[in-house]
């Protein structure tokens, strides 16, 4: 059975074993126990500026807090015998400071603690996310930098389309990417506030000090309503939908990589360190870490399901089944953060010169479209000349030739509109040249885009590197308490 209940006033009867085991929460927040201390700190300093405890007290409760601290960070705490972090937190700062330890839960509840220490720990998730973010960010950057100039065809439907520079396709994650930064940023914002003072629903009846707590544990501002501070997890939801957008764009960014890198496509080479082989046919090589990552997509983009039911049917203010949070909240934040790391490594090493890429945008009539734009230029309207170059196509498919190979005599019989220009119109470079729009593939229009991404990049990491003073940090918190 478990140690020491907080709560044990009220309940008489020991409590029932399984029951026990199932109501615990300590296996999943103890890894919030840095998070619990720190809160705790801050609220001790909290409570003896209002004069719930004095000066002496609020040293060894401190003093205390640290020999937890470095008794957990060595191993030697025994999890297993508390409900929760903060059952753990309390009791052995009971242990060790004594009486003082008594006081340190005046006017908090654990409603309050618990939305306290997964804000701190969030806000610290967010920014490792962003660094990775980032990091990936620049690894496309780099990648596109390295293949400015080299073509191959876009697909739709997954069907040839057009030729498309490499680097435009790689600039295409880019933005995926840096939109789900530009949302973590926000999520950053909306979580940056003190839960402490909501104690359990309806605020503290001490006269908590939450400007001071704030400042403490580097809130940017207080929570507004105890109510929907103990009840609401939306910053969890908020972060989940981060991590499953970046999940969902791993995924599609994977599945493209797959597909081009096969024998048929041959577009690519994924390096074999992140490759496996096949215990029975020895030619395999298989693209396992980018299967992997797709099928994680599928357990984060789950886990924003599971989070939307896990609140959904609620009442207000705090329900037990927001306990569950924690498992959603941490499976996401790693499994995300693993996904965009490995990505980036694997990014890192594929080689877009595979055995097809030379003559990728050869067939498959790529051209047509940049054909009737050919025709419309000379003053053909483009439905007409969308209708001219499809029945050109449908010879051409009959005659098992290309458009280039048909002689000027013959494609005058579709438009008196064409003349020997055509030829070098519908080259693969006059087709990329030709998409002009800033968004387009044209060489230019991309090295702009590089440019501009470089400097984004450049203010995220600035951003990151203001956020990471926005954390509190324990050691620089107590170091007044001697
Ligand atoms: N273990 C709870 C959680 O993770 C915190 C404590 C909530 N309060 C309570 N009375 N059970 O959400």
């Amino acid at each position: 059975m478990k140690k020491d209940k907080i709560w044990k006033g009220r309940i008489k009867s020991p409590p029932d074993i399984i029951a026990e085991k199932f109501t615990q929460s300590i296996t999943i927040d103890r890894q919030l126990y840095r998070e619990d201390i720190t809160g705790t700190a801050a609220y001790a300093i909290g409570l003896e500026s209002i004069g719930i405890i004095s000066k002496t007290e609020l040293i060894e409760i401190i003093n205390g807090l640290k020999k937890i601290l470095s008794k957990i960070e060595a191993g030697d705490a025994d999890f297993s015998v508390y409900e929760d972090i903060h059952s753990l937190v309390e009791c052995e700062l009971l242990k060790i400071a004594g009486e003082p330890a008594r006081k340190v839960h005046t006017g908090r509840s654990r409603n309050d603690q618990i939305v306290t220490d997964e804000l701190i720990m969030l806000k610290q998730a967010i920014i490792e996310m962003l660094q990775s973010i980032h990091a990936f960010l620049d690894e496309v950057l780099t990648k596109a930098q390295e293949n400015l100039t080299t073509v191959f065809p876009a697909y739709t439907h997954m069907q040839k389309a057009q030729p498309v520079l490499v680097s435009h396709y790689l600039l295409s994650y880019f933005e995926k990417f840096f939109r789900v930064a530009s949302k973590l940023l926000i999520c950053f914002e909306d979580c940056d506030f003190l839960p402490l003072g909501a104690g359990a629903c309806t605020g503290s009846g001490y006269p908590v000090d939450t400007g001071l707590l704030a400042k403490l544990l580097k809130f940017s501002k207080t929570g507004k309503n105890s109510m929907d501070i103990v009840g609401s997890r939306d910053f969890i939801i908020d972060f989940i939908y981060c991590c499953s957008m970046a999940m969902l764009g791993l995924s599609r960014f994977c599945e493209d990589l797959i597909l081009y890198n096969t024998f048929e496509f041959s577009l690519i080479n994924i390096d074999e360190s992140f490759c496996t082989g096949s215990s029975i046919m020895p030619q395999k090589k298989n693209p396992d870490v980018l299967e992997l990552i797709r099928g994680k997509s599928a357990l984060v983009t789950g886990n924003l399901i599971q989070i939307f039911i896990l609140l959904k049917g609620l009442p207000s203010a705090y329900n037990s089944d927001m306990q569950e949070d924690k498992k959603i909240f941490l499976n996401s934040y790693r499994e995300t953060i693993e996904s965009l790391n490995i990505f980036k490594a694997v990014l890192k090493k594929i080689d877009f010169n595979g055995k097809n890429m030379p003559g990728s945008c050869k067939t498959g009539f790529m051209e047509a479209t940049d054909a009737a734009d050919y025709l419309v230029k000379k003053g053909e309207s483009f439905r007409n000349a969308h209708n001219i170059i499809g029945r050109i196509i449908r010879y051409c498919i009959d005659k098992n030739l290309q458009l280039k190979d048909l002689p000027l005599e013959k494609l005058i019989e579709y438009s008196q509109y064409f003349e020997s220009d055509f030829y070098n119109y519908i080259r693969t470079e006059s087709s990329i040249a030709a998409k002009e729009t800033a968004c387009g593939t044209s060489v230019s229009s991309v090295k702009k885009m590089l440019s501009y991404d470089k400097k984004k990049t450049d203010r995220l990491k600035t951003a990151i590197d203001g956020l990471n003073k926005r954390i509190p940090v324990l050691e620089e918190m107590i170091s007044e308490y001697k």
